[in-house]
């Protein structure tokens, strides 16, 4: 894989509290057929100029994560647990609150700009508004900060698309106007989820090199979503692998790329589009499918998906695995012994990928 491996970075912890600092989260919904563990103690840290990747199959509750910290679930969903943005706690205050850190101190950009972008206003107004809601200026100056955002992510033309509606724009446009308002108020927290999945492989990696770009010129914390890890491969400085709802293995980018622990972190890996194969063709499909959150298996989570289940026997079928620290500052959980599952990984697992 392709990640630098100089040196080995750790997942950096600040015993005061990081700029976002997520401890033992739990997101979940009462629904008729029982309650649906979305988030189930999930416990994260983020710096400014930071990227973390979260990555996960879809229903692992990344998306629920995201909507937590933002704020945006209703009063169905049960949140405890802690989260932290520049030291302000966000489980429990009042939404008075959290909506006015939206905007400026906070910001999300969806897989879908569509369904977050109002089809009847044009794209120049919603940036303008959104940036007005925490800027006291004129509409002149709104409308020229809007053209200068833009043009900023490149959009070609600025002056004349500021007038344009959501729907005149391609895909990877309205992906880009819908960068240029979440980074109009500069907001100190980014949250991109699954930013590219809809779009095709050019302009993913277009849109990958504008938020890069970005990052580096805001020097906001930014966390990525994706079931890819293809996408945070360049981008993250820690990556986080949730599975049903937990964190299963939690390290720096080049840990995880280069020496990842966890049997569903291989399975993940193997099963990356690579250019120099068939796009067809995974090297090392996981197996079945992910568990119903309503009932998540007894034991660790993965085990029914798991190659190496046998090998330790019953504390996979009976025992919750705990996330623990192998030394390296590099967080797994899983019950194989953390020399064993480095040996399975060389001996077993990279010849299979190359
Ligand atoms: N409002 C809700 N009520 C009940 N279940 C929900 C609700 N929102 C999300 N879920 C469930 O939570 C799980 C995780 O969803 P999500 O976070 O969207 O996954 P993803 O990792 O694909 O983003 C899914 O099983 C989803 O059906
Ligand atoms: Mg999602």
């Amino acid at each position: 894989m392709s990640t630098t491996t100089s040196e080995q970075q750790q997942p950096s912890s600040r015993a005061g509290g990081a700029f976002l600092e997520v401890r033992d989260l739990k997101v979940h919904f009462p629904t008729d057929d029982g309650v649906v563990k979305s988030v189930d103690g999930l416990s994260f840290h983020l710096e400014r100029g930071q990227t973390l990747g979260i990555v996960g199959e879809s229903g692992s509750g990344k998306s629920v994560t995201s909507m937590a910290i933002m704020g945006l679930h209703g009063k169905s969903a049960q949140i405890s647990g802690s989260i932290r943005l520049d030291g302000e706690e966000l489980v429990g205050a009042p939404p008075e609150k959290v909506r006015r850190l939206r905007g400026k101190k906070m910001a999300m950009i969806f897989q879908d700009p569509l369904s977050s972008m109002h089809p009847f206003y044009t794209v120049g107004n919603q940036i303008i508004e959104a940036y007005r809601i925490h800027n006291d200026v004129s509409k002149k100056a709104a409308r020229t900060h809007a053209i200068e955002m833009l043009d900023r992510v490149g959009i070609p033309e600025p002056n004349q698309r500021v007038d344009a509606y959501p729907h005149q724009f391609s895909g990877g446009m309205r992906q880009r106007a819908m960068i240029a308002m979440s980074l109009s108020c500069d907001p100190d927290l980014l949250i991109a989820d699954e930013p590219t999945t809809a779009l095709d492989v050019t302009v993913q990696a277009q849109i990958l090199d504008l938020m890069r770009d970005l990052q580096k010129e805001f020097n906001s914390a930014v966390v990525i979503i994706t079931h890819d890890l293809g996408v945070v491969a360049e981008l993250a400085d820690d990556i986080l692998v949730m599975y049903a709802g937990r964190s299963v293995e939690y390290a720096s980018a080049s840990q995880l790329f280069n020496e990842p622990e966890h049997p569903y972190a291989w399975g993940l890996l193997g099963s990356m589009p690579r250019f120099d194969k068939p796009p067809t063709e995974r090297l090392l499909p996981i197996k079945g499918v992910p568990p119903s959150l309503i009932n998540v298996p007894a034991g660790c989570p993965f085990n029914p998906r798991c190659d190496f289940q046998e090998r330790v026997g019953s504390p996979c079928l009976h025992d919750r695995p705990e996330l623990l620290d192998n030394g390296a500052g590099h967080r797994v959980a899983c019950h194989i012994p953390s020399a064993e599952r480095r040996n399975i990984w060389a001996q077993e697992i990279t010849p299979r990928l190359q």
